[in-house]
């Protein structure tokens, strides 16, 4: 699954070059037409469009140029040495109102744009387009299912579902932004064997009181499990449990269902902080009813093997071990409900892809999944991922995990709201709505520093970094945004579209509109290969591009005009930044 994300349209062409927009822009338009009819009148070839459209990149230096064809591909089309291609194509090029210039390098054709007409349409374009600034309809009739966060019933939320809810949402919304129709699921883990120790721990220590915590159901849990070190039959006991419970007995239902309410009591607390939302929480025990097909349809596919009075589906040829199906007294595994589930998505919603996002200490269980759904004939799971990701590791001492402490969730997310209402105090001692500011500040750090670096990344977890304002954070990105905010109200005015944009003439103008024309490319990058820190990575660039440009370049002027046209580029940064944020989770404060 991992390999397959890797050899993607999207990736990394040629060195450094990177792909320059997957929905036409009249300047690329202009480039493709060109290169389409020379390549047909210098070496009577015929090449599609949309082939050419692919190979067209954006130079790592602007000075090279503002978009770039390299000529290898088209050498072993055309039979000529890439140089030569190049040459004889630059040789041929009119200059145009959309681009003025060419420059043959080697290999490649550099095309310089028309600034003033690129700043005019790109500003145009995120003017009228807003809040759905970088959206398209490319997935238009298609489907995403994303099976994200799915914590287990009766212990705390653990960070490694907090981060595969925060990897989850932001593919989800990359997804909803390109067209498609997602389907957000909450795969809790609310069936198992352990039920049946639960149970049993519960009916023989839990005393009157009927528990209502998570702290409670996991000391009987634990408990559980130290007792039968010296009693055996205490896990024959819990087996029997479950056995009833799988079997719809109502005692053991209505003790399974009490434990489920108190677990997303702090499931949805936490979810809530983070502004987390699932379409379905379809957790294993949905599937409950569904299994004996499951097992019945691997049977007859000839799958099953016993093992052990076990059945399981001999991997061997695979190399890898046997995926247990049914234990010997007959109960489901963790892979059996993930099969059926997969085969009941597939009906339900005739997914084009489905996302699991699941750290990856669990790459040999969706490796083993998806073999035994290729074995039964299935040919969609090509279409499923695991998108896995890496683990959070924490510096300070007093969160390590390491001697048996568990990191409340909770404890964390208020930790980082009360540090950010400090800082923000500091800075800003006035500030209306001082509350609700800290509080996107201090979710909006930790969501940052977890989708901020390539997912299977661990993450480093360090409050001085997360939260500090001049790094790369997430309160650096939404301080950027208020002060953006700030300068439109200093103006006064509204921003008016009708400003000349022929008078944004400096380099860091045009540098900076051109990271905004590569917002949309970010998002659709991002999306291919599951990758929110594409998008985050976007996002940095633009902020910086902006610092530079505020550093060199006075926003509000005595020239009026100058200052019509700037604050119009400062506004559609803003929106673009907004844009951003909202697509990670992260709220866009207007002050800060
Ligand atoms: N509940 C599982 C765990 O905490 C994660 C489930 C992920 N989703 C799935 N369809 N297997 O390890």
């Amino acid at each position: 699954m991992g390999e397959r994300i890797n050899e993607n349209a999207f990736s990394e062409q040629s060195g450094e070059y990177k792909l320059a927009r997957s929905v036409m822009n009249p300047f690329i338009k202009r480039i493709v037409c060109f290169v389409t009819e020379s390549v047909q009148s210098a070496f009577d070839v015929e090449l599609a469009q949309c082939e050419i459209e692919k190979l067209i990149e954006v130079p790592p230096d602007y000075k090279m140029g503002d978009y770039a064809l390299p000529c290898f591909i088209l050498a072993k089309q055309v039979k000529r040495s890439p140089q030569m291609i190049a040459e004889k194509l630059g040789v041929g090029f009119e200059a145009d109102e959309y681009i003025k210039n060419v420059v043959t390098t080697g290999p490649y054709l550099n095309f310089f744009v028309n600034r003033g007409m690129f700043i005019r349409h790109v500003l145009h374009c995120i003017d009228s387009e807003k809040d759905g600034f970088g959206t398209s309809d490319e997935g238009e009739g298609k489907c995403v299912v994303v099976d994200y966060s799915s914590p287990n019933i009766a212990k705390h939320l653990a960070v490694h579902h907090m981060r595969s809810a925060l990897i989850g949402r932001s593919i989800y919304n990359l997804y909803v932004a390109l067209g498609y129709k997602c389907c957000g699921i909450n795969h809790l883990g609310d069936w198992g064997t352990q039920f049946g120790k639960l149970i049993v721990a519960y009916k023989k220590w839990g005393g009157e009181e009927t528990p209502s915590d998570i702290e409670t159901l996991y000391k009987l849990y634990v408990r559980f499990h130290k007792e039968a070190e010296d009693d055996p039959s205490l896990e024959d006991e819990s087996r029997e449990w479950f056995k009833k419970l799988e079997n719809g007995d109502d005692e053991s239902s209505e003790l399974w269902r009490l434990f489920k309410d108190i677990s997303m009591k702090e499931f949805d607390k936490i979810y809530d902080m983070l502004g987390i939302t699932f379409d379905y929480y379809t957790g294993e025990s949905f599937y409950n009813g569904m299994l004996d097909d499951t097992v019945e349809r691997l049977k007859e596919s000839g799958l099953l093997e016993l093992s052990d009075n076990a059945q399981v589906v001999n991997l061997d040829k695979y190399n890898m071990p046997p995926c247990l199906i049914r234990k010997s007294d007959d109960a489901s595994l963790y892979a059996t409900r993930d099969i059926c589930a997969a085969e009941y998505r597939k009906r339900e919603f005739d997914f084009d892809k489905m996302v699991y996002v699941v750290g990856s200490e669990q790459k040999l269980h969706f490796k083993q999944f998806k073999k035994v759904l290729e074995l039964m004939g299935y040919e969609w799971q090509d279409e499923c991922y695991h998108v896995d990701f890496g683990l959070v590791k924490f510096k300070d001492e007093k969160m390590s995990t390491r001697k048996g402490k568990v990191v409340l969730l909770e404890d964390l997310l208020n930790e980082s709201i009360s540090r950010a209402r400090e800082i923000i105090k500091e800075k800003n001692p006035d500030l209306d709505g001082r509350d609700e500011i800290a509080d996107a500040v201090g979710i909006g750090a930790i969501i940052f520093s977890d989708l901020k670096n390539k997912r299977i990344k661990d993450v480093n977890f360090d409050w001085d970094e997360i939260l500090n304002f001049d790094g790369e954070t997430g309160p650096y990105v939404q301080y950027t945004h208020a002060r953006l905010c700030s300068i439109i109200r200093k103006y006064g005015k509204n921003p008016d579209i009708g400003a000349d944009p022929e008078l944004l003439s400096e380099d860091e103008e045009f540098l900076l509109v051109k990271k905004l024309e590569q917002y949309p490319v970010a998002i659709k990058r991002a999306a291919d290969v599951f990758e929110p820190s594409i998008l985050v990575g976007h996002l940095l660039e633009i902020c910086s591009s902006l610092n530079s440009y505020y550093n060199q370049c006075r926003i509000i002027s005595d020239d009026s005009s100058l200052t019509d046209s700037r604050i119009v580029l400062i506004d559609c940064v803003r929106q673009v930044i907004k844009n951003g944020l909202l697509m990670i989770g992260m709220r866009p404060p207007d002050r800060m």
